[in-house]
């Protein structure tokens, strides 16, 4: 029976845990071969074993995407060993949070690391393959927290405002040319990234993961003549 991603391949950051690992295991599940990025080599091996175990195809490249080179590795690797770049997901995202007036501007600087400037390297990494041949959906995760204000998630949700200004920018640059931008905007989700944020929301009242996976799954298989640009999923049960 064909599956509705099979024979493409879908490069995933932050695919050792979380939103990203359960995204990838999706779009593995619909048979995109999967390559996992993130820094913990261990993380990266348990999914990719559980890819494989699914009879799926995964390949760990471990990754720091804050490191411009290595952002180029990961994607040289991918066209060298698999061939092409179907699909990008990053899912790669750090989080803290706490008043403005009580931060320092070099606290910032790793989230927008992260969540801003390595989604930009990563998207305009993979565009050069894209637009070669000409497709390619691109899936950009941002959170509620660039539409919702939140005391105490201001630099958090300008790294994520910035994620979705510059996803809809760059969608319209390239949708002549075959390739789509999505975004992806969850409510609270149950992560290991609330591990360090005291007093967050009850986590039992969070979307799951798979959630938001199903959702990536339904962006990333619509037809390659329609474009699903963005979700914001919500828990139905309130919680942000
Ligand atoms: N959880 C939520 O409530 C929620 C809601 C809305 C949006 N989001 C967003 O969803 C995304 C995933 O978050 P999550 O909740 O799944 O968090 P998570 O469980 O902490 O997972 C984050 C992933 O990002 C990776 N990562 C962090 N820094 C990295 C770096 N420099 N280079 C490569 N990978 C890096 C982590 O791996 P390593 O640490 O091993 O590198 C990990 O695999 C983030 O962008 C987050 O902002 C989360």
């Amino acid at each position: 029976m064909s599956r509705a991603l099979d024979g493409q391949v879908a490069i995933v950051t932050g695919a050792g845990r979380g939103i990203g690992r359960a995204i990838a295991e999706a779009l593995a599940r619909e048979g995109a071969a999967v390559v996992l990025a993130a820094r913990t080599r261990q993380q990266l091996a348990e999914v990719a074993a559980a890819v494989k175990s699914g009879g799926g195809r995964a390949l760990a490249v471990p990754t720091d995407v804050t490191l411009d080179a290595a952002v180029d590795a990961l994607v040289e690797q991918t066209v060298a060993e698999l061939g092409r770049v179907d699909l990008l997901v990053t899912a790669a995202g750090v989080a803290s949070f706490g008043p403005v007036a009580g931060s320092k501007p070099a606290d910032w600087d790793a989230m927008l690391a992260v969540n801003l400037r390595a989604v930009m390297v990563t998207c305009r990494a993979v565009l050069p393959i894209m637009l070669h041949q000409r497709r390619g959906t691109i899936l950009n995760v941002a959170s509620v927290a660039a539409q919702r204000f939140i005391p105490g998630s201001a630099a958090y949700a300008a790294t994520k405002a910035g994620v979705v200004v510059w996803s809809r920018v760059l969608r319209e640059e390239v949708r002549a040319e075959g390739v789509r931008v999505g975004v992806i905007v969850p409510g609270a989700v149950d992560t290991s990234l609330w591990d360090t944020i005291p007093g967050g929301p009850d986590r039992s009242r969070m979307l799951r993961p798979e959630e938001v996976a199903r959702a990536a799954l339904l962006m990333a298989s619509m037809p390659a003549d329609a474009s699903l640009e963005e979700i914001t999923l919500l828990p139905s049960a309130g919680i942000l």
